[in-house]
């Protein structure tokens, strides 16, 4: 599907246009809701993709962008029409958010090929909106706009900046030390979400936003402004603008989401010591787009390049700070070199354009290329016989001094077994201990949560312990920290060795040599692969029994395998 054909004729055309008894009632139903042919023929139909709701804070704001973004629209001569789809909230989702990703990507393909679109504008930001979003429109190839949420307001309480997540998390483990009281809790409480907008942390939120402007599917800087910026609202009416323009040049997804592209979004993800949940995210969008993006590319662009961002949880700002610094564009203009500056964009313009004379204003939140926050990118492959399709680490979140480690596994079969033992003060287990957790994989989660950055136990941490090494198959969040080995792949409720750990093995650790080992010999491993039973399945019915059939693993991207590229969707007959 295109916008609009090569004779220049609109999708929506074939609804609104003939004169046949299917289109009279088309348009009767149009003229229903006020609308008169002025407002609709011969003009880019343009679905405004809005997933705000009430359950959602981070898109709070969305409900006064719709009408920003319908300005831009009726502005630029096209006809917008809002369109509301699943509303992933982020904090409140459970069993998590991740198990309806691909759920929100089926429906906005569906919603775009199903009605007469011609063009959309796309609202996300909470975490898994925006790759669900730019994975139905990639796989819809409806000319899209992508519009970021915006990060809210840096958090503030007792006098203190307070960082979405990684304030909670270090508040909480201050908490279970009995170091701070439940008032102290209450005050945090109040002041550390006080805006709309998207954590403002380097989290899966600011990293997807970042990773799509690099992309080239939103206007330029639009990730790095703060929601509650009167800019925000300038940028959701000029993307309603820029949307009848996307499809008047017919600027597919196909023609933005180029490998150079994907180069361009996993170095600026790299340089920003972004998330561990992009590696997910940008292996499902590139295959989307046709792209086999692989974990190795990753590992190969992080390897060359500098974490510049000086913004936690790996550094100390925020995401307000990063955009006075410059934003977004100030930070690849630092790193043009490593950019391919050619890849184009939604703006009809290249990336290299897009960036051309953008400034730091502060190079100790957008550090120098001779002075970075880390020497590398933030996140490191791993692999081994643990880890045999891979795992990834954020080694600039974590301790430096565990980087290379080996010790004992204590091994969780899962999150309530956990819970349940995490702090028995009978836990064998101390500073060289590598805490193991099963089942928290895409199909052992279910849904891969974000449990990978496991507590530590409360005996450790009144010790003045504040990191051990964590594997496991789960996630974790963008704005956790500590030495936590991620996305082990296959999944131990796939038979992956994760399933096979037993406490007390030896386990090394050794993120320069990218190594994951578990120092058991491949007899043994075999005699326990023989004797291992998979766990009992999660659903029998619905949405999660889909999913669990159908989802690949975390070095796929976790996409349900019949919705990668194939063979192109036919279009809805009309009759
Ligand atoms: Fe929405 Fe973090 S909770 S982005």
């Amino acid at each position: 599907m295109t916008g609009q054909n090569e004779n220049g004729n609109l999708r929506s055309a074939r609804w609104w246009a003939p004169d046949d008894l299917r289109s009279f009632g088309h348009r009767s139903r149009l003229r229903q809701m006020g609308y008169t042919p002025e407002d609709f023929l011969g003009k880019p139909v343009i679905a405004i993709v809005d997933t705000g709701s009430d359950i959602n804070p981070c898109h709070q704001h969305f409900r006064q962008r719709v009408e920003e973004v319908k300005r831009g629209v009726w502005q630029a001569g096209g006809f917008p029409l809002q369109m509301p789809a699943l509303s992933l909230s982020e904090p409140i989702q459970k069993p998590s958010s991740m198990l309806y990703r691909n759920l929100l990507s089926m429906e906005v393909e569906e919603l775009l090929r199903s009605y007469p679109i011609d063009g959309a504008v796309l609202m996300g930001g909470c975490d898994k909106t925006t790759p669900a979003l730019v994975m139905g429109a990639t796989s819809a190839q409806i000319p899209s706009v992508f519009l970021p949420a915006g990060p809210m307001l840096r958090g503030n309480a007792q006098g203190k900046t307070l960082a979405s997540g990684t304030s909670a998390w270090r508040m909480w483990a201050d908490r279970r030390a009995g170091l701070i009281g439940r008032a102290e809790v209450d005050e945090i409480e109040q002041g550390i979400a006080r805006s709309a907008g998207h954590c403002m942390t380097m989290g899966t939120a600011s990293t997807m936003t970042a990773a799509t402007e690099a992309l080239g599917l939103t206007l330029p800087g639009a990730s790095s402004l703060p929601a509650a910026d009167s800019r925000h609202a300038q940028m959701a009416a000029l993307a309603g603008r820029q949307a009848v323009e996307v499809v008047r040049l017919g600027l597919t997804p196909a023609r933005i989401l180029t490998e150079e592209a994907f180069d361009n979004a996993v170095t600026v993800v790299a340089a920003l010591g972004g998330s561990t949940n992009s590696v997910i995210h940008l292996i499902a969008m590139a295959r989307r787009a046709g792209i086999q993006l692989g974990l190795e590319r990753f590992d190969e662009l992080s390897r060359r390049v500098p974490t510049l961002a000086n913004l936690a949880p790996s550094g100390e700002y925020l995401m307000e700070d990063f955009f006075y610094a410059g934003g977004l564009r100030a930070l690849m203009a630092r790193i043009a070199d490593l950019l391919h500056l050619d890849a184009l964009t939604v703006n009809g313009q290249t990336i290299g354009q897009q960036i051309a004379g953008a400034e730091v204003y502060n190079d100790d939140v957008i550090r120098t290329l001779d002075n970075p926050l880390w020497p590398e990118g933030g996140l490191a492959v791993l692999h081994g016989n643990l880890a045999p399709d891979g795992a990834v680490i954020k080694q600039t979140a974590a301790a430096a001094e565990l980087l290379v480690h080996t010790g004992p596994a204590v091994v969780f079969e899962n999150y309530d077994d956990m819970a349940a033992r995490i702090d028995d003060e009978n836990l064998e287990v101390g500073p060289d201990s590598v805490l193991v957790l099963r089942q928290a994989g895409p199909i052992g989660g279910p849904g891969m949560p974000e449990w990978g950055q496991l507590p530590l136990p409360a005996k450790l941490l009144r010790e003045g312990i504040r990191d051990l090494v964590r594997i496991s198959d789960a996630r974790m969040s963008g704005t956790s920290y500590g030495t936590c080995v991620l996305h082990v792949a296959p999944e131990s409720a796939a038979g992956g060795p994760l399933a096979l750990v037993r406490t007390g093995d030896l386990i090394t650790l050794d993120v320069p040599a990218r190594r994951l080992h578990l120092e058991v010999s491949d007899e043994e491993l075999e005699r326990r692969r023989a004797a291992w039973t998979p766990p009992p399945a999660h659903y029998e019915r619905g949405w999660g029994k889909l999913y669990s059939d159908s989802t690949g693993q975390a070095n796929e991207g976790c996409d349900l395998t019949f919705l990668q590229a194939g063979p192109p969707t036919p279009e809805p007959a009309i009759h």
